[in-house]
């Protein structure tokens, strides 16, 4: 199989278009389809071309999996968060998923790699760090929507033979994530730092320990999977592999600032997982991946990010 042109569906959003910058550095052609254009409309490349469309479109889908090596699928209208009261957009989700391997069980040379969510699919796993093969039990409708994503997709591909690749990506964080929506607890604290705002948070800061991953460490490891043979139809955990407290990342954060931070605290919403961290020795041993920055370096970079996107 060739692997120079690439698909990414919903690849507008904030892991999107940071895999998009870097398969147009490395070389590749690039697709995207998405609902809206707010972050591709700026890149002005010959070798990629962006479709404002949804997955209703299957004429325009059918065309550009055709013309694909390698479909990324990270179209999703939810987060674990917005998921709790609203459970019936995980349907449209699925639905839209479904639609979309419908055509691509056509095409049995592509490759698909699936955004599946580390934080969410596991629930409160008995002990940490999590490797793969822990059992499922997602209690957030985001994370059951998630799962049932993956069964479907594992389903396709072995009755069509198509090679899938499911990333189960722990919490980046990084350049183009989105300051309004309720995932990213460094994003947040460190826009509303800037902005002279107090950030609301979630959860015992002492309890809530995540695995956080910096967004280029989480697009190396996207195009590593999609490119190697050996991570043909396997599911990786994507993450630091390392756990920190909340309370560690405001003090993270407060050292990169030089500052203190104005927090306020929020209930703990029972759809949100305590304590996660994803063992991230598969990925390694299979493609030679492992995450590079480090959560200092990274919130750094991110800091810089932020700031020039705010004063420039
Ligand atoms: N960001 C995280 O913390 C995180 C963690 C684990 C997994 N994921 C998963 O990774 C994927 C990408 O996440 P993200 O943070 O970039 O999300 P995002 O919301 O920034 O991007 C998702 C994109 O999908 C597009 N989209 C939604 N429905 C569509 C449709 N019907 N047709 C075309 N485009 C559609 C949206 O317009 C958006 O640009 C999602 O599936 C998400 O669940 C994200």
């Amino acid at each position: 199989m060739k692997d120079n042109t690439y698909l990414l569906i919903g690849g507008n959003g904030f892991i999107g278009i940071n895999i998009i910058h870097k398969l147009l550095e490395n070389g590749k052609e690039v697709y995207c389809v998405d609902l809206y254009d707010s972050n591709t409309k700026n890149i002005n490349n010959i070798h990629f071309k962006s479709y404002i469309d949804d997955l209703t479109n299957t004429d325009l889908l059918r065309d550009l999996v055709d013309k694909s090596d390698i479909i990324i699928y990270l179209a999703s209208t939810s987060n674990v968060r917005s998921s709790s009261n609203i459970s019936m957009v995980e349907l449209d989700n699925i639905e839209g998923f479904i639609k979309t391997i419908e055509i691509i069980k056509d095409y049995p040379d592509k490759k698909i790699i699936y955004a599946s969510s580390g934080g969410t699919v596991y629930g409160e796993p008995d002990k940490i760090p999590v490797k793969e093969e822990t059992s499922l039990n997602p209690i957030s409708p985001y994370g059951i929507g998630k799962v049932c994503s993956e069964q479907f997709l594992k389903y396709y591909c072995n009755k069509y033979d198509i090679k899938y690749v499911i990333c189960r990506y722990s919490n980046p964080y990084g350049s183009y994530q989105n300051p309004l929506s309720c995932v990213g607890v460094i994003n947040k604290i460190l826009y509303d730092y800037h902005t002279g705002k107090e950030t609301e948070i979630v959860g015992n800061p002492e309890v809530s320990i995540r695995d956080y991953i910096y967004i280029s460490d989480l697009v190396d490891a996207t195009i590593a999977v999609s490119e190697n043979i050996k991570s043909n139809n396997q599911i990786f955990n994507v993450g630091s592999g390392v756990g920190y407290s909340l309370s560690e990342i405001i003090e993270e954060i407060e050292i990169v600032l030089g500052d203190k931070v104005r927090l306020t605290n929020n209930n703990f919403g029972k759809e949100n997982v305590s304590k996660i961290v994803l063992d991230v020795s598969k990925i390694k041993d299979t493609v030679g991946w492992s995450a590079k920055i480090t959560l200092r370096q990274g919130i750094n970079l991110h800091n810089i990010w932020i700031k020039k996107q705010l004063f420039k």
